[in-house]
């Protein structure tokens, strides 16, 4: 588990708590066994065992016919639209918060060549469906480009680890279908997605064409994602990878640490949306008009706490966080990451322990009592 007592200048008794992401999750002990005696060969000539493997329990995993081992999250949703969007002109229609809209280089454009129009994503990752059927554009004249891909995000990264309620897929899928156009999953944390909803992936996934997961966050796996799809699908997606230089070779060692995640690291998943959820009960119990969060909001593993920003700078709260005086009595230094001005995020993973998750409480609720102080103390003195 997460034993890291760093010996810095923050001194010898401190804790470093890294809630900045889930990627930074490193493999378990019997991953790391696992890629140590991993069966390889040349996944480009299809002749890695350990890879096929993985794909085969992901598709089966998913309901879907064939899937595709791949470097990242990234790389699986841009080989999806470009399989998608495989003629000039096409354009995906995708909310506004979406990984592949916001963090993604544009490589949608960049690299497919291929044009987003977003639709105003909801608190709850969701985007209204009248909007949706507005910009999907009906028998395009020669002036447009012509809709090709709709895209979702489950569990929704910035609307803070959404999960998309099953009915509103349904919804989204019929009206594609009334198109002709596919759907696709960015499912980066698709397994927090099913643990929350409490049912299998395969449900989760049952109403799109496609879908992709990442087994390097939650599911602490050192690299990959694996997308998945039909046969075709998954038949056109490998000549992509190749080309962006995705075709790997003796990639049967990552992959045995993906069987691992699969057999081991899913259900466990609860134990950290339950610590993310302690962690919002802590803030909400500080009462605070300064910090906010809305713990009937928290649904997985991310975790975003709003600050009233005329009175907080975020960058100076993180540091605060991760500081440790010597006159703190709690020796914790708490790392978050800041989406916007106005707020930042904490996301848990499986090495943050409960006695991590508690001393983060600690230390957090130390910090917005020390505003709250300065805060009221202002205000007093404006009023004298
Ligand atoms: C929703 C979502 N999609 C895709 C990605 C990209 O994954 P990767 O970092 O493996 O490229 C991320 C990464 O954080 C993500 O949150």
């Amino acid at each position: 588990m997460y034993e890291k007592i760093i010996k810095t200048d923050l001194g010898a008794d401190v804790k470093i708590i890294d809630l900045r992401t889930d990627t930074i999750s490193r493999p378990t002990q019997e991953m790391k066994e696992a890629m140590y005696i991993a069966e390889v060969g040349d996944d480009v000539y299809g002749e890695d065992p350990t890879v096929t493997e993985l794909e085969r329990r992901s598709a089966e995993l998913l309901g879907k016919e064939d899937a595709l081992f791949v470097a990242s999250g990234t790389m699986a949703n841009l080989i999806a639209i470009m399989v998608h969007c495989s003629q000039r002109g096409c354009e995906i229609i995708s909310g506004d918060k979406a990984h592949t809209y916001r963090l993604e280089q544009g490589g949608t454009a960049q690299i497919a060549g291929v044009q987003t129009a977003p639709v105003k994503n909801k608190d709850d990752g969701t985007f209204s469906l009248d909007e949706l059927r507005e910009k999907i554009r009906k028998n395009p004249d020669m002036h447009e480009p012509i809709t090709s891909l709709i895209i979702v995000e489950n569990t929704h990264n910035l609307c803070g680890g959404k999960a998309l309620p099953l009915d509103w897929l349904e919804k989204v899928s019929s009206i594609a279908a009334e198109h002709n156009i596919p759907v696709h999953m960015d499912g980066a944390r698709l397994m927090n997605a099913a643990v929350f909803l409490k049912v299998t992936p395969r449900r989760v996934v049952r109403d799109v064409d496609t879908v992709c997961f990442c087994l390097s966050k939650g599911l602490g796996c050192p690299v990959g994602a694996v997308l998945a799809g039909s046969t075709d699908f998954i038949t056109k997606s490998r000549r992509i990878r190749k080309v962006l230089g995705g075709g790997w070779r003796q990639a049967g060692v990552l992959a045995a640490a993906g069987l691992v995640a699969l057999d081991t690291m899913i259900d466990r998943l609860r134990i950290d949306h339950d610590h993310a959820f302690k962690i919002a009960k802590a803030i909400h119990q500080m009462k605070s008009n300064i910090f906010k969060v809305d713990r009937a909001k928290v649904q997985t593993n991310i975790l975003l706490m709003y600050v009233d920003r005329n009175k907080v700078d975020i960058k100076e709260l993180q540091r605060r966080l991760q500081t440790v005086l010597d006159t703190d009595s709690v020796r914790a230094s708490v790392r978050c990451s800041s989406l916007k001005f106005d707020c930042v995020r904490f996301v848990l993973y499986h090495e943050i322990t409960a006695e991590d998750v508690q001393l983060a409480c600690d230390k957090i609720q130390l910090v917005i009592k020390e505003y709250d102080e300065i805060f009221n103390l202002e205000n007093y003195d404006t009023v004298a």
